[in-house]
């Protein structure tokens, strides 16, 4: 062989050894497959509860919140007690930090609450007046808050937990300890109306709604929930929507939640499943461990209640799914029953648990 030739031979033979070498390195190093997130395939808005102070201080918590989710709700921050301590001093640090926080990552802000029968400071509980002075303390609570964070909030829980578990009726007065409503015995059953108007006048953009929980128990409580929604929207009441808090335990009867969807959605109304978290330990067993058995039959529940929501409630209704809190180590529910349990998406150490990856897979996504 002539030497040009040859060396062309040879830078040949080269450029094919480097070819090769090029792709074994590819396929030995693939870049990484993107990870899956909630925020990231759900087709509607993933929300949770969350604290001041567990974005403040926790990177773990921070960190979750960001990947994961694009709805907020402030777990106490809000509410009357912290918002309003003292007749007409208003307090908003601790709202301001979540909602601050919300609208420079871009999440959506869900209010919660203006009206509720607890979290009120002694102030209004001791309050005496007739029926014009409790009117303007109601009125002068929801137009103040509603208008501090106008533009700020997407939507409010304007009245929340408002109907009896009972039977159906408005809570008035207590029938257990703490149950009762002074706003309903102060100012009479339409103060729900007007405590929307309220609250709308204040803010004509935000969405509002009506939060409860027990729909899945079917009955008079969800019959009630249903007329009370409807009256106020054929009376021209800005209501746009309802909370469907769902704190339920894995022995639940999926069949209610299934009826639940399908009624609330027949209202017209958007649906807020707002306050979810699935307990597994509803029987306050001190000995319980959360056994594989438990974590795969909570993954399921998950899994059921996100793909049910996506089928049953009509597209334009679906307001999104916010779980209370998502780390079992936040939950309110070991501390307020006094028992262990493991209710939310990740566990005590912010890791993805069975249930993560069932609400993953019912709201669409791929693992
Ligand atoms: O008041 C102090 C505050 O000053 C301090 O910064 C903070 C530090 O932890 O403690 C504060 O007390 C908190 C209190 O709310 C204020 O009202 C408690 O820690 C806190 O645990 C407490 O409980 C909340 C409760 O509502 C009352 O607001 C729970 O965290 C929250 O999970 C619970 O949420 C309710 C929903 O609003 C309605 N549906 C049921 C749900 C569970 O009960």
């Amino acid at each position: 062989m002539q030497l040009p030739l040859r060396r062309f031979f040879i830078i040949c033979l080269l450029l094919i050894v480097l070819a090769i070498a090029n792709s074994c390195k590819k396929k030995s190093n693939p870049a990484p497959a993107p990870v899956a997130t909630l925020k990231g395939n759900a087709p509607f808005y993933m929300g949770s509860a969350v604290t001041s102070n567990g974005i403040q201080s926790n990177y773990f918590y921070q960190g979750t919140l960001l990947t994961e989710y694009n709805s907020l709700t402030a777990d106490y921050e809000m509410k009357f007690d912290i918002t309003e301590p003292q007749p007409g001093t208003f307090n908003y640090a601790p709202g301001d930090y979540i909602v601050n926080f919300a609208a420079q990552h871009h999440f959506r802000m869900h209010g919660h609450n203006f009206i509720w029968h607890q979290a009120l400071p002694d102030w209004v509980l001791n309050f005496s007046g007739d029926s014009l002075a409790w009117e303007n303390l109601f009125k002068t609570h929801i137009e103040t808050e509603a208008a501090h964070y106008k533009g700020k909030v997407a939507s409010w829980d304007v009245v929340n937990e408002a109907i009896r578990d009972d039977d159906g009726s408005l809570r008035n007065k207590d029938v257990n300890p703490g149950d009762g409503s002074i706003w309903r015995r102060h100012l009479g059953p339409d103060y729900i109306a007007r405590a929307f108007q309220y609250a709308h006048e204040a803010d004509p953009g935000a969405l509002l709604f009506y939060n409860d929980y027990g729909q899945e128990w079917g009955g008079a409580k969800l019959d009630s929930m249903i007329a009370l929604v409807t009256g106020l929207k054929n009376r021209g009441i800005p209501i746009s929507g309802i909370g469907m808090q769902m704190h339920i335990d894995i022995n639940i009867d999926t069949a209610g939640i299934t009826r639940a969807f399908k009624r609330l959605a027949a209202t017209g109304l958007k649906v807020h499943i707002s306050e979810l978290d699935i307990s597994v330990n509803p029987g306050n067993d001190p000995n319980i461990v959360f056994t594989s058995v438990l974590q795969l039959k909570q993954a399921a529940l998950y899994q059921f209640i996100a793909e049910t929501y996506r089928k049953t409630v009509p597209v334009a209704q679906q307001y999104g799914i916010t779980t209370w809190e998502f780390c079992d180590a936040d939950s309110w529910i070991p501390v307020f029953f006094k028992r262990k349990d493991w209710p939310l998406p990740f566990d005590a150490h912010y890791q993805k648990k069975p249930a993560y990856f069932g609400l993953l897979k019912g709201i669409g996504g791929k693992e």
